[in-house]
């Protein structure tokens, strides 16, 4: 995959403030010098908190499991290698829903810094990226049992000034080929459902999990959720942000910009399943979210023996006192 904007690791004069780490049991923290911070659980190498200019840009339910007994209801959850329920006589279908990833024991693999050209021109930002692990031997006998591939993820969390990225590189390490889905479950944190609308997706044919999975096509160019919404869009030009604004002004929150991924989920649970999910509360912390998650689910990845597969989300964050520049879609 083309890279080319990446930013290069360079060595940083000794003297400049570097970001810090923190590793308490299974959750690791990162903070640049300029205050933003990420945290993740090992378990299921879950994104839990997103902190820039001082907010928290993720949504986590009050009532989510941290200890490893049942998947985060919050962050960002890592959906691989099947997307919702797996279809039946399908190589999948022993697996729980979204997969094993989610709530499976992943391994830090380490920290790195680097410099990027920040927003402004004549400005550096400082970025943090953390790499996370998970191959076939790690899952437990009974995840193992159930999808028996020999594969290797690896995770990379990147933290910037005004963004977060999360990539992921699925390597075959097999002989044999295998199939698979993936998502980046994205909960944002947002302070009214109804006073947000989510743009991009104008045009775009998606399938309606609350109507039986019929084909739609999207005709709003600004989305408003007013009710229990199960969506997923098709065939998205990743190049092209999603954005979540603000119904009173259209001021940008978040744009999620991605490679390699061409399907969206937007996906808001409403009253009654917000109330009939017991790790999710409280019941009215339905208007305080907003999915937008990011993946390749509508089809299945066959990744041929030896080969690597590598796709990514990124997530802008704006805050509404500043300006926002033309170039207000981070382009890598
Ligand atoms: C979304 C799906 O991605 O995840 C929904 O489209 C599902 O259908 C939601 O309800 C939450 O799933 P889970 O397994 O975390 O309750």
């Amino acid at each position: 995959m083309d890279r080319s904007n990446k930013p290069s690791a360079i060595g940083l004069g000794a003297s400049l403030p570097q970001p810090t780490l923190s590793i308490r049991d299974n959750i690791i923290e990162a903070s640049l010098p300029t205050g933003q911070s990420v945290t993740v659980n090992l378990y299921g190498a879950t994104v839990t908190s997103w902190k820039t200019r001082g907010q928290e840009q993720l949504f986590v339910s009050e009532k989510a499991h941290l200890d490893g007994s049942k998947p985060i209801r919050g962050g960002i959850p890592l959906v691989f290698p099947v997307f919702g329920p797996p279809p039946q006589n399908h190589v999948t279908s022993p697996l729980p829903q979204h997969g094993f990833a989610r709530n499976s024991n992943w391994e830090f693999l380490g920290k790195s810094s680097s410099e990027a050209p920040g927003r402004d021109s004549d400005q550096t930002d400082l970025t943090v990226k953390l790499d996370f692990g998970l191959s076939h031997s790690m899952l437990t006998d009974e995840f193992r049992q159930a999808w028996p591939y020999e594969f290797g993820l690896v995770y990379s969390v990147t933290l910037t000034t005004d963004s977060l990225e999360t990539s992921l590189q699925v390597r075959n390490e097999g002989q044999q080929n295998f199939e698979f889905q993936v998502l980046m479950h994205t909960y944002l944190n947002i302070a009214d459902i109804s006073d947000i609308r989510v743009k991009g997706l104008e045009s775009a044919t998606y399938l309606d999990k609350t109507l039986q999975g019929t084909a739609h096509t999207e005709s709003s160019p600004a989305l408003a959720i007013t009710q229990e919404t199960d969506r997923v869009y098709q065939q998205l030009d990743p190049a092209v942000p999603v954005v979540v604004a603000s119904a009173k002004d259209d001021q940008p929150l978040f744009s999620i910009t991605r490679e390699a991924l061409t399907d969206v989920v937007v996906w808001n649970p409403w009253i009654e399943k917000a109330k009939g999910m017991a790790d999710f509360g409280p019941d009215e912390a339905y208007k305080n979210m907003i999915c937008v998650e990011a993946g390749s689910v509508s089809g299945w990845q066959t990744l041929e023996a030896g080969e690597a597969w590598e796709v990514i989300s990124v997530h802008d964050s704006y805050d509404l006192k500043m300006s926002i520049p033309n170039s207000k879609f981070k382009v890598r």
